[in-house]
């Protein structure tokens, strides 16, 4: 089995990286790709890179339905830095030892084989596949080639790639400024970008330390690993969301991120683990929130937040804690997370956009306003509230009669 290696940031997954993959299967070498987005690299440039797990998921959206091509988490979830030699091993041990890697790199790559770590055990590894895209001169590539053929043994093979010339730089430029793309991205790729307000003007994230990029970086890979996608994408969007509101209304951005990030993070436990975790929780919990998946995960998170992610911060445990149902005396943490939960950019309810007005001025109002809806949704089921909805209730109604 011939099995084609591709890896990149794409950040994002642009036309020219789908055009390069089907110019390498239709050479007729490969019977299948792999295509694998790079992890988080734990060092400052991080912070500029779009989190591994959107870039992912831009890749699979934009390769669905691509006869013969596949997506790999296998970097992304690696810690420490990524060396291409470990990938090469951890596909040899899937495919098999009878499998030959093809690496699809563009042919400039040739030109700078010596910035590589292990070039001699990569070429043991792999046939190096050369992507020939327009305005590389054939010549000087096979030259080049052949060195290195003579040097590391290496075998090397070249492919026709009639790819645009298209910048993942300057889509992110134009993502930014709203400047037209010019079809540069797979469709699936700007609905997905959209509907997650991925590239914004003014990047929230940019306002977050750098040691806390670092481990919201960990924090995300675990999180990768455990929940499901639709969870993931928006536990990445509450992160950016807690930030920006959070900095609207004078809140650590630092802490608004790790909130944000990991406020769900234990909502997928099965339900026996579940509610082992439960009876942990100090002080014990009531009898209606053992009793609701929706209620307990709130709790469950946060302890997981402490005790697995090691997050000691009490003001981030207690925005955790009561990002369900609100509770008396909401600090301004507690309320941005509550928010943002509700109004990050994939929620679509009927009255989320004036939910997302009000949380711009007036965070009580809009709590306020938010357990009010739930309330009525849970009477109209002949439900009741949880006795934390009505006292956050009060004590914010309180608190707003109470200014001049
Ligand atoms: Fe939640
Ligand atoms: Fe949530």
């Amino acid at each position: 089995m011939h099995v084609g290696i591709f890896g990149g940031t794409f950040d994002p997954f642009h036309s020219g990286h789908l055009a390069l993959i089907r110019s390498a299967l239709a050479a007729g070498r490969l019977d299948h790709l792999v295509v694998i987005p790079s992890g988080s690299p734990p060092h400052k440039d991080a912070r500029r890179m779009t989190p591994a797990a959107h870039r992912y998921f831009m890749a699979a959206t934009a390769v669905a339905g691509e006869p013969g091509v596949s997506v790999s988490d296998i970097e992304m979830v690696r810690e420490g830095p990524t060396y291409t030699i470990d990938t090469l091993r951890a596909l040899r041990g899937r495919f098999g030892p009878d499998a030959t890697l093809y690496l699809v790199v563009g042919a400039d790559i040739v030109f700078d084989i010596r910035s590589w770590r292990f070039p001699d055990q990569v070429f043991a590894e792999c046939v190096l596949y050369l992507a020939m895209r327009p305005g590389f001169r054939r010549a000087d590539v096979e030259a080049r080639a052949q060195e290195l053929r003579e040097a590391f043994g290496a075998r090397v093979e070249l492919f026709d790639a009639d790819t645009p010339d298209v910048s993942a730089t300057a889509i992110r430029e134009a993502l930014r400024t709203g400047t037209d793309l010019h079809g540069r991205l797979p469709a699936a790729v700007s609905t997905y970008i959209r509907k997650h307000a991925l590239y914004p003007a003014k990047d929230p994230l940019d306002a977050v330390s750098d040691a806390t990029m670092d481990f919201l970086a960990g924090c995300e890979r675990r999180m990768f690993l455990q929940l499901g996608p639709g969870r993931m994408r928006h536990s990445l969007c509450t992160m950016s969301e807690t930030v920006r509101l959070g900095m609207r209304h004078g809140v650590d951005p630092d802490q608004a991120a790790v909130a944000g990030l990991l406020h769900d993070c234990a909502k997928s436990l099965p339900n026996e683990v579940e509610q082992e975790f439960a009876r942990r929780v100090e002080p014990p919990l009531d009898a209606m929130t053992l009793d609701s998946h929706e209620l307990l995960h709130a709790h469950l998170c946060a302890l997981i937040a402490k005790e697995t992610y090691g997050v000691d911060d009490p003001g981030i445990l207690r925005a955790i804690r009561c990002h369900t149902t609100g509770c008396a005396d909401m600090g301004l943490l507690d309320e941005v997370l509550f928010l943002a939960d509700k109004i990050e950019p994939t929620r679509n309810y009927p009255s989320v956009e004036a939910l997302r007005a009000a949380a711009e001025n007036d965070l009580d109002g809009a709590v306020i306003a938010c357990l009010a809806a739930t309330e009525t949704f849970l009477r109209d089921k002949d439900k009741h509230p949880h006795p934390d909805s009505a006292a956050a209730r009060r004590s914010l109604e309180a608190r707003k009669e109470s200014r001049p």
